[in-house]
């Protein structure tokens, strides 16, 4: 694969530094999303002179468990890290990280992988909905009387990025994707969800956790940008009437040279 000499070389920089030898990126490459969580085993080792204690182990998402059997480590010592995944909800790209947390320093373990839905597996949409039940709702479905942007932050951005910007799942402030659809479309969207691609579908009366002034607080949060976006569109394009934008010129007197 074309991540394993990177891996290496991680591994021997950071050895360097220090005397916990581990791999900075784990690429677990292609796996499905399944009702049966993921696991792998990542090694990790003492090379140092003295005896080196993890203090903790840290994932940000619950769908991701990191387990040591031992946490002393003797010099010389192995001992795996456990590893195990909930992919449900997961589509295309996935990207974990483990940190070890040491006196001295943290570690950073990034577990990459690609996710596929399983063919023949349970419809996405019974899976997606896992997300919305304990243990994962206490933060997925963080939405108790949240509306628009707040509610966006507490139970969109986990996969769309913070404001929108991109994640796992496409970012959603792209001018071309809110021209493409109208309030109806994307109302339809987050409502029902996406079953085949692994966009959930959010309204109540379709096993998500918002109610229908929810979900239509969300249009008008996801249009904010759209004014600004075509005015900046308006302004990259070339001027033909150069008098029209008189401070263009003043503010850049000389033309560079590729004349821009
Ligand atoms: C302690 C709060 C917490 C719990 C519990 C939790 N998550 Fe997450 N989840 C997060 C955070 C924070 C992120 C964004 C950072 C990241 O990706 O780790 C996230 C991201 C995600 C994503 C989008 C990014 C990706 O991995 O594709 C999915 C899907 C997901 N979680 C599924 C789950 C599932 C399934 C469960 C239950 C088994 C769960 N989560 C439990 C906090 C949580
Ligand atoms: C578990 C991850 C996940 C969460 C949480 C999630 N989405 Fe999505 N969403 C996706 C994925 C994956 C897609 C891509 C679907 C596709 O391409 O058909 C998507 C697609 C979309 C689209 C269509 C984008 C396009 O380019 O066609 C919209 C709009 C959208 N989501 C809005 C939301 C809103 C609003 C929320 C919060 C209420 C939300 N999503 C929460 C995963 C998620």
């Amino acid at each position: 694969m074309f991540l394993a000499p990177i891996t290496v070389l991680f591994n021997f920089v950071l050895s360097l530094s220090s005397s916990l030898t581990y791999p900075a990126i784990v690429d677990v490459g292609e796996i499905y999303e399944n009702e049966r969580p993921f696991q792998h085993e990542i090694k990790i080792s003492n090379n140092g002179r003295d005896v080196i204690e993890i203090l903790s182990v840290e994932t940000t998402c619950g769908c991701t468990i990191a387990e040591m059997e031992k946490k002393e480590l003797a010099p010389g010592e192995e001992v795996m890290l456990n590893v195990t995944i909930d992919t449900v909800g997961k589509r295309g790209g996935m990207e974990k990280k483990i940190t070890l947390k040491t006196q001295e320093q943290d570690y950073l373990i990034k577990v990459r992988g690609f996710v596929r839905k399983e063919v023949g597996g349970h419809s996405t949409g019974f899976l997606q909905k896992k997300i919305f039940n304990e243990p994962c709702a206490s933060c997925h479905s963080n939405d108790e009387g949240k509306m628009s942007k707040t509610l966006f932050a507490a139970v969109c951005s986990f996969c769309h990025g913070p404001h929108g910007s991109g994640g796992t799942a496409p970012a959603l402030n792209r001018l071309s994707f809110l021209k493409s659809v109208d309030d109806n479309d994307l109302y339809d969207i987050i409502a029902n969800g996406r079953e085949e691609s692994g966009m959930p579908a959010f309204l109540d009366s379709h096993g998500g956790p918002l109610s229908k002034e929810q979900v239509l607080s969300l249009l008008p949060y996801l249009r904010r940008d759209e004014k600004l976006l075509n005015r900046l569109k308006e302004k990259k394009k070339p001027s033909l009437n150069e008098e029209k934008n008189p401070r263009r010129n003043h503010s850049f007197p000389e033309s560079t040279p590729n004349g821009l």
